[in-house]
């Protein structure tokens, strides 16, 4: 009764949203990630710095590639996942601050003009993008499979470059045959709240 989001969407989003580790070939479209994309690009980021960067992984050849550096149990989902995408943190997020932050365009100057600050915030906000992202792929009726077995130096020579440092390897798709493992439980309200 607290919640005034629709219950089926509670449920699509959360209740019975599930990490997939198998899925159908149906494709996964361009549309379907600007979609998702448009939806999630409004979720919050410190200074709107909007760090995220997505790297859709389609060629086969460019698979092929990624699935090299997957840790073994996770490379036969992402070779038959759909779509695969690499999130990565894009450092030199600044550089469009004044433009994402208008109120504040100084903040550029004032507090990324060094890159180890830079790294810090893009970390924290581009994984807090990252959520919006696979629940943006829940809300698009897809399955995420979120990996961060994966050797990610290695991903970033692969296909970035020392500006972005790659968070994790997400496979997206409709789930298939046996996609899920057993449903973990999860901290109660008392053991994870507080209150001072
Ligand atoms: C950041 C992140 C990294 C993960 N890395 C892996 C991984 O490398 N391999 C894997 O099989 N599952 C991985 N998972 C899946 C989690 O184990 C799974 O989301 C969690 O147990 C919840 O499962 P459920 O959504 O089915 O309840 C990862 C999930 C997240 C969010």
């Amino acid at each position: 009764m607290s919640l005034v989001l629709d219950p089926a969407a509670q449920d699509l989003l959360f209740r019975e949203a599930r990490t997939a580790n198998t899925f159908t070939d149906e494709p996964v479209t361009d549309e379907q990630v600007q979609a998702i994309y448009d939806l999630v690009k409004y979720g919050p980021t410190a200074f709107n710095q909007t760090p995220l960067r997505i790297t859709l992984v389609r060629s086969a050849e460019a698979r092929e590639r990624l699935v090299q550096h997957m840790a073994e149990g996770n490379q036969a989902k992402t070779s038959t996942a759909p779509l695969v995408a690499i999130l990565s943190a894009d450092n030199e997020f600044h550089e469009e601050l004044p433009t994402l932050f208008p109120a504040f365009p100084q903040a550029k100057d004032l507090f990324f003009s060094e890159r180890p600050a830079r790294e810090g915030a893009a970390a924290l906000n581009a994984a807090l993008q990252a959520a919006y992202f696979i629940i943006g792929v829940r809300a698009a009726g897809l399955a995420a499979g979120p990996m961060t077995g994966v050797d990610l130096e290695g991903v970033r020579k692969e296909f970035l470059d020392d500006d972005h440092t790659p968070l994790m390897v997400v496979n997206i798709g409709r789930p298939g045959e046996g996609a899920w493992y057993p449903r973990s439980p999860r901290l109660a309200y008392d053991e994870v709240v507080t209150t001072v």
